[in-house]
C-alpha cells in the first residue's frame, strides 16, 4: 500500500484513515454543527489549567469547557469550579484570565459561597421580600478532578461517571509526574481555525521539513519504522523508540519516580490536550502542555505551558542556572513552532468549505485517523447522554 503517492488509487485509501466520513468537516465549516459538537463534548474531562495558578486561598483562573466559560477557585484546601455566569442576570463573574478574591459579581454585587450559593444580595428584603438563601439562587457547578498539578473539569451528565484516572488511562501517571512544574511559562495565541485542525497538526509527524525547516531542519523526515505509535484508551502517543512497550515503560517509570527523559515523547489526549517531553540541548529536556481551546467553528485559542522537565524533581545547580538562559530561548522556539502550525491550520480553514472527502493519511499521520475514531466515539456518547436528560 502506498502512503504518499500522487497516483494513489482513490478506491483503495490507506488502511490507517480511521474510516473518516466524507463530511468530516461539517463541524469545522458550519456554526450549527460546531455548536452541536460542543454540546456533546461538555461531558468530557477537559484540561482547564494548572494548580500553580491556585496556590493561595481565593486564587482563581478562568477557562472553558466546550466553549462554555468556567472558572476554578481555591477555597482553603479545596478547589471548586463553576460556570462563569451570575445566577442573577448572567453577567460573567470572572472577566480576566486569573486573579484572587471572593466571588462577587461586578454587575449588582451578588456574592457567592464555595457551594455556589448566593449569600450576599444587596437590598435583598426590599427587592425580593427574602433573605439571600431563600432565593435559592446558585451557580452551575462543574465536576473537577486533578492529575498532578493539572486541573480537569466537565459538566455533569446523566449516565457518565468515568473517573479522570480511568479516562486518562496509562497517561495518568505520565501527566501526574510530568506536570510537577515550579513556575511554568505561559503563552496563548489566537488561531483563526477550528480546534480539530490544530489537534490534527499536532498528530502529524510528516509536515516538519515543509513547515518547520528553520526549527527542525529541511531534511528531517522521520522514518516510520524507527518510531513507535501507541494507542491507549481514546488517546495516543508517539515515542521516538521502536520498543513496542515504550509507553508502558514510560508510565511505569513515572509511577515509581525513576523516569528520566532520553527521547522525544508526546502524549495526545482527546479532546484537545497534549504533553510533550523534548530535548533542548545536551541531555536537558523541557516539558510542554498544550491545549486547543475551541472558541467558534473557525477560531481557537492555542494555550501552552512549558517548563524544565521535572525529572529529577530537584534540579542540579547547573540545570537551575542554565535554565535561566534556556527559558527565553525555549519560549521563542515554542512560539515560532506554534505560529508556523497555526498558519497552516488557518489556510486549511479558509478552504474547508471545498473539502468533500477524507484526507489521504499516510503512516506518519496514522494517529489523525485514531483521533477521528475517538472523536466519533465521544460524539456518540454525548448524543446518548443528551437523550437521557
Ligand atoms: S448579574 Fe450578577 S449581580 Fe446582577
Ligand atoms: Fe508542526
Amino acid at each position: 500500500m502506498s502512503t504518499a503517492s500522487g497516483s494513489m488509487n482513490q478506491d483503495h485509501p490507506p488502511a490507517c484513515d480511521g474510516t473518516m466520513p466524507a463530511d468530516w468537516t461539517r463541524a469545522i465549516v458550519e456554526p450549527a454543527a460546531f455548536a452541536e459538537e460542543q454540546r456533546r463534548l461538555a461531558h468530557v474531562w477537559t484540561f482547564l489549567g494548572m494548580t500553580t495558578d491556585l496556590r493561595k486561598d481565593g486564587d482563581w483562573f478562568r477557562s472553558s469547557i466546550a466553549t462554555r466559560s468556567v472558572f476554578v477557585q481555591r477555597f482553603g484546601a479545596e478547589l471548586r469550579g463553576f460556570e462563569n455566569l451570575c445566577a442573577h442576570r448572567f453577567y460573567p463573574l470572572r472577566n480576566a484570565e486569573r486573579g484572587n478574591g471572593p466571588v462577587i459579581c461586578g454587575f449588582h454585587h451578588w456574592q457567592y459561597d464555595r457551594e455556589g450559593r448566593a449569600v450576599g444580595v444587596p437590598q435583598s428584603r426590599e427587592l425580593y421580600d427574602a433573605v439571600p438563601h431563600e432565593l435559592g439562587a446558585r451557580l452551575t457547578p462543574i465536576e473537577l478532578s486533578t492529575c498532578g498539578q493539572m486541573v480537569f473539569g466537565r459538566f455533569k451528565s446523566l449516565g457518565i461517571s468515568q473517573s479522570l484516572e480511568d479516562f486518562l488511562d496509562v497517561g495518568f501517571p505520565v501527566l501526574a509526574a510530568g506536570s510537577q512544574a515550579r513556575n511554568p511559562q505561559y503563552l496563548a495565541i489566537p488561531v483563526e481555525a477550528n480546534w480539530r485542525l490544530g489537534a490534527h497538526i499536532s498528530l502529524d509527524d510528516y509536515h516538519s521539513p515543509a513547515v518547520h525547516p528553520r526549527t527542525f531542519g529541511k531534511d528531517g523526515y522521520l522514518r516510520r519504522r524507527d518510531i513507535g505509535y501507541h494507542r491507549f484508551g481514546l488517546h495516543s502517543a508517539f515515542i521516538n523508540s521502536k520498543n513496542v512497550d515504550a509507553l508502558e515503560h514510560l508510565a511505569e517509570a513515572c509511577r515509581n519516580g525513576t523516569y528520566r527523559p532520553r527521547r522525544y515523547s508526546i502524549l495526545q489526549f482527546v479532546p484537545n490536550l497534549l504533553m510533550a517531553f523534548f530535548r533542548t540541548d545536551f541531555d536537558f529536556f523541557h516539558c510542554s502542555v498544550m491545549l486547543y481551546e475551541p472558541v467558534s467553528h473557525d477560531r481557537t485559542i492555542l494555550r501552552a505551558w512549558f517548563y524544565p522537565a521535572p525529572f529529577p524533581p530537584r534540579p542540579t545547580w547547573v540545570r537551575a542556572v542554565s535554565d535561566l538562559v534556556r527559558a527565553p530561548l525555549v519560549r521563542h522556539y515554542i512560539k515560532t513552532v506554534m505560529r508556523e502550525d497555526a498558519l497552516v491550520c488557518e489556510r486549511i480553514q479558509k478552504g474547508a468549505g471545498q473539502i468533500s472527502r477524507p484526507p489521504l493519511l499516510g503512516r506518519l499521520e496514522e494517529r489523525i485517523g485514531w483521533f477521528e475514531e475517538s472523536y466519533r466515539e465521544l460524539m456518540k456518547a454525548g448524543e446518548r447522554s443528551a437523550n437521557q436528560e
